[in-house]
């Protein structure tokens, strides 16, 4: 027996809403049919699962029974065989081989590169400035993972990467019946796709050219000192001593280019969207900054003692979750709770829904970042709080982001208040990939 879900006529207005605001019809599916629902979108049957024992089942015990979702199929044609997009056996031998990028010591080592970046944008910023804060989120988190893991300055390309990213959506948003088409035909979506994709191939070229001359020319111990992504994936090879293509090194990088500033941008976005709306948890996160930082840059060491900060962050990425939603497809039929679907079915698993269930939260609209203490979080059911996901595919990079995120709200609230120019409930919501404001963040920049 397959979940319910809307039949007939019915599932025609959920259809039409699907295309204009996939997150809303999700939500009115959960409202109407419960945690487990399904729907038909043309010949996709589609399963909607926001019960959070199901959800881990899915992504840890039987996660090798599924492979990723339709959307991320289509983004390979950007992204290639890079973490996010490839499956099976070399998705394991990478995710091993980029690992170590990521482990605390290595981690810790970016703290001061993110911290510099903070205090640069604060300090550039002038008092009463008007800007659109979103964006300015998207250059400070493309500067962060230039600068860590390629060792490079990429500031200025910020708006190239965005614009691909972008055009990539245009194209290849999996709700739309014709994408496959589109991608065949020369399409004004398409031609701009193809030229954000030159752009953004062009940086990451330049970047390992860039590498390479310098392994070539350097002393080997100069190369080790340089260990950021770009040198351990030119110097990394397999049993057979074999290294690994420039193409791969090529999908790879742009991955993390990608996925490394994206997410945390918009985590950065929805939090000073928020705070702007509650002047108590304002005032009480000025406080905490001044009392620990008493006027420096935030540091490594202060991480520990920036209590409220993150628990603000958590509470940001409860009701604002960047990843909002993802997708699974069973690679065979497959026993979904009290339900039986059949293989080829695509589950969509949403972060945006279960953080907002009353079931979990109450007040469940309400941002309240002293919820998260210990014992809450203690009692709190597994994976009904999972930003960063779960499993084998969770995101590699949840303790960069965790310790990005936090310095960068404690380096910039140092100095600046942000103000919104345009009433909160104007500000709408776009969930494409990932969950941004539709149409960017206007605020004006008050100095502290
Ligand atoms: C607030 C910030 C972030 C959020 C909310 C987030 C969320 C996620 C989620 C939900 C996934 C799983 C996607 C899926 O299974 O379909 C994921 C995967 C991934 N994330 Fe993140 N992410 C963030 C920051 C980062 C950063 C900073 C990096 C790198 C520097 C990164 C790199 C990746 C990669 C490479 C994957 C694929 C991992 C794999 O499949 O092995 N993410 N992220």
């Amino acid at each position: 027996m397959l979940p319910p879900g809307p039949g007939g006529p019915e599932s025609l207005s959920f259809i039409r809403l699907m295309q204009r605001n996939p997150l809303q019809m999700f939500q009115r599916l959960q409202q109407q049919y419960g945690e487990i629902s399904r729907i038909q979108l043309g010949p996709q049957l589609i399963c909607l699962v926001t019960e959070p024992a199901l959800i881990h089942r899915i992504l840890v015990h039987d996660n090798s029974r599924f492979k990723k979702g339709r959307f991320l199929e289509l983004a390979k044609e950007l992204l290639g065989d890079g973490l996010l997009t490839s499956e099976g056996e070399l998705h394991k031998r990478q995710r091993l081989l980029i690992q170590p990028m990521f482990h605390k010591q290595m981690i810790r080592a970016y703290a001061e590169v993110m911290a510099v970046w903070g205090e640069r944008f604060a300090h550039r910023w002038q008092d009463g400035q008007e800007l659109d804060l979103a964006r300015e989120m998207m250059k400070l988190t493309l500067a962060v993972v230039g600068e860590t893991l390629f060792g490079a300055n990429v500031e200025d390309e910020a708006p190239d990467v965005g614009r691909a990213m972008e055009a990539v959506l245009d194209i290849t948003i999996a709700h739309r019946p014709l994408a496959q088409l589109l991608r065949r035909l020369p399409t004004p979506s398409r031609q701009r796709f193809q030229t954000a994709k030159r752009l953004l191939d062009n940086t990451i070229q330049t970047i390992i050219d860039s590498h390479r001359e310098h392994a070539v020319s350097d002393t080997s111990s100069n190369v080790l000192r340089r260990q950021d992504l770009i040198s351990l994936l030119l110097a990394a090879r397999d049993e057979a001593g074999e290294g690994m293509s420039d193409k791969l090194i090529r999908d790879e990088a742009l991955t993390l280019f990608l996925a490394g500033h994206e997410t945390t941008a918009n985590a950065l976005a929805w939090t000073w969207y928020l705070l702007a709306q509650s002047p108590r948890v304002e005032q009480l996160f000025h406080q905490e900054l001044d009392t620990v930082l008493q006027g420096q840059a935030p540091t490594a060491e202060d991480l520990p003692a920036l209590k409220y900060t993150r628990q603000i962050l958590t509470e940001a990425m409860r009701l604002y979750p960047p990843a909002w939603a993802m997708g699974r497809r069973a690679l065979e039929d497959y026993q979904l709770g009290p339900y039986q679907i059949p293989q080829g079915t695509v589950i969509i698993i949403s972060q945006y829904l279960v953080h907002r269930n009353p079931r979990f939260y109450t007040e469940s609209e309400r941002f309240i970042p002293e919820r998260w203490t210990a014992d809450f979080k203690q009692q709190l059911p597994k994976y009904a709080y999972f930003p960063f996901s779960g499993g084998p595919r969770n995101c590699i990079g949840e303790a960069f982001a965790w310790m990005e995120g936090i310095l960068l709200l404690a380096s910039l609230g140092q100095r600046w208040r942000f103000k919104l120019l345009e009433p909160a409930e104007n500000v709408g919501l776009q969930a494409m990939v990932t969950l941004r404001p539709r149409n960017g963040l206007q605020m004006r920049l008050e100095a502290r």
